[in-house]
């Protein structure tokens, strides 16, 4: 199920301390047009080793990552993001992402959207990177 970001006002979107070094404004036009996407429980976003082409940010609701049933590599709540792996690397996506809640309400940013983020705001870009590293770390160490 869609929800145009029309119907939801972007200043509706949560506090995201990825971009809390930019103004609300700064990355809030950046978002203008891009689906909100409302899932039930138990929704997969998408699957380990598919095409990665967006980024999502969880407005509402919660995920959970795993590369194997039973074995989660991580639960991801309001303000937190994923997908970021596969468009900065091109591999394809290294994990599945599930909704766990009843109401997960996600912002879908396409890849080009992200990319033009990034190039204007260059610490985003470094922030992305950083997150990226760890979580790999995280996947290699556990
Ligand atoms: P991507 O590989 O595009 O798709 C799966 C996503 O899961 C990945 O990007 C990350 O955004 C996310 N992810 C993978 N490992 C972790 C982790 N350890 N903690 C949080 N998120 C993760």
């Amino acid at each position: 199920e869609e929800v145009s970001t029309r119907d939801k006002p972007l200043s509706a979107l949560p506090d995201i301390p990825l971009f809390s070094d930019l103004p609300r404004d700064a990355f809030i036009e950046f978002f203008e047009g891009c689906p909100l996407r409302h899932f039930p429980k138990g929704h997969r976003v998408f699957e380990r080793g598919s095409r990665g082409n967006a980024f999502y940010i969880i407005c509402e609701g919660a995920v959970r990552v795993f590369r194997d049933e039973g074995k989660d590599l991580a639960a991801l709540g309001i303000g937190a993001f994923f997908g970021e792996m596969a468009l900065l690397s091109g591999a394809p996506r290294m994990a599945t992402v599930e909704s766990t809640s009843a109401e997960t309400l996600l912002l879908e940013v396409p890849a080009s959207v992200l990319a033009q983020l990034s190039r204007r705001y260059p610490q985003v870009a470094r922030a992305l990177k950083k997150f990226c590293r760890d979580r790999l770390l995280t996947n290699v160490m556990s």
